[in-house]
């Protein structure tokens, strides 16, 4: 941590919620506040609220908005060649310009190992998911011998519902010929994600896509190959692990998600989302800027930020 902040300051300044003078109010996301600036341009800006199980956490992770913001940013700038993105500027490390587009309501995600979700179902004896069948005598953590697509459905409220690619063509939710592309990209832009991982001794173990239209033309929208968006492993020592039986060192929010298993937290039903205590949301920290220092082979250097909602006017009236 800089010596400028100093932990305490960290942990009393999280941005939780921002309100940006002249501008009219957001779409407020379960991470991002989403304001619209022009016709074609909107104004994203990264809090540091932590979301799991679809539930935010009351208490923020310092940086966290910064890290993620930049984490976006170095991987919107690796898949340049393979899909137009929404990314036009990054003129603070919370806030994203970007082009207002069409979501298109499916979250297209890419897995290459028997993980989270897919380890969920698969340990309940089922082989089928997402219409995808997952073979015989794998173990948590092996990888598929080829990435597959698991899609959902973005849901307005509450979970994301799996479903399969065939269901979306079914209920006209994409046209064939869009999903065709959407998928082609999806693979395209999760070997690409997995290679500069790799490059940094690091797995890409699944990851979450949103695609968009601007002016017709498909666009990856939202964040790609963040730690919120993804899972990682670390590559060193992988294999040994898995030969062990012995659990892989994750980078991501499942960090998060196995602490909230212990409180007895799974975003059930009358169960009560724990506080989270400051050490806790240090060590949350701590594992955001390794990511983001492994991913980028940059040091996080966070901006101490005293008057988020001012910053922002600023930087809003440029666009609107
Ligand atoms: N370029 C874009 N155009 C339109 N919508 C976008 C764009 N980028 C992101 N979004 C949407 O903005 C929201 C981002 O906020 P987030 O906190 O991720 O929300 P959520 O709780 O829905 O995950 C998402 O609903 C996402 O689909
Ligand atoms: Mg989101």
């Amino acid at each position: 941590m800089s010596h400028l902040f100093s932990v305490n300051e960290a942990l009393d300044n999280c941005i939780l919620r921002t309100e940006v003078p002249g501008v009219a109010a957001p779409y407020r996301g379960k991470v991002r506040e989403v304001y619209q600036l022009n016709d074609k341009t909107l104004g994203i800006v990264v809090t540091d609220r932590i979301s799991a199980f679809d539930y935010i956490m009351k208490q923020a992770i310092p940086f966290k908005g910064q890290i993620l913001n930049q984490l976006a940013e170095f991987s919107f700038r690796k898949v340049d060649d393979i899909i137009p993105h929404h990314l036009i500027d990054v003129p603070h490390p919370n806030v994203t310009i970007g082009k207002k587009c069409e979501p298109i309501p499916i979250e297209v995600v890419m897995r290459g190992y028997l993980t989270g979700h897919a380890f969920r179902t698969y340990n309940s004896g089922e082989r089928m998911l997402c219409g995808v069948k997952m073979p015989e005598g794998m173990n948590e953590h092996d990888p598929f011998p080829e990435p597959i697509l698991t899609p959902a459905t973005k849901a307005t409220e509450g979970h994301d519902e799996d479903i399969s690619e065939k269901d979306i063509l079914k209920q006209g939710i994409v046209s064939e010929e869009l999903w065709s592309k959407i998928r082609e990209k999806a693979f395209k832009l999760f070997a690409r994600g997995s290679e500069v991982a790799r490059e940094q001794g690091l797995i890409l173990v699944d990851t979450k896509y949103e695609f968009g239209l601007f002016e017709g033309e498909l666009t990856l929208i939202d964040e790609v190959h963040t730690t919120d968006s993804s899972r990682y492993f670390y590559l060193d020592g992988y294999e040994e692990r898995q030969a062990k039986g012995q659990p892989q060192k994750q980078l991501s929010k499942e960090f998060l998600r196995e602490w909230l298993m212990e409180q007895g937290f799974q975003g059930k039903e009358g169960q009560v989302l724990p506080d989270l205590p400051n050490e806790f949301r240090l060590q949350v920290f701590n594992r955001y800027a390794e990511l983001f220092q492994k991913l980028t082979g940059k040091k996080f250097i966070p901006k101490v930020e005293k008057n988020i909602d001012t910053k922002l006017a600023e930087i809003f009236h440029l666009y609107v």
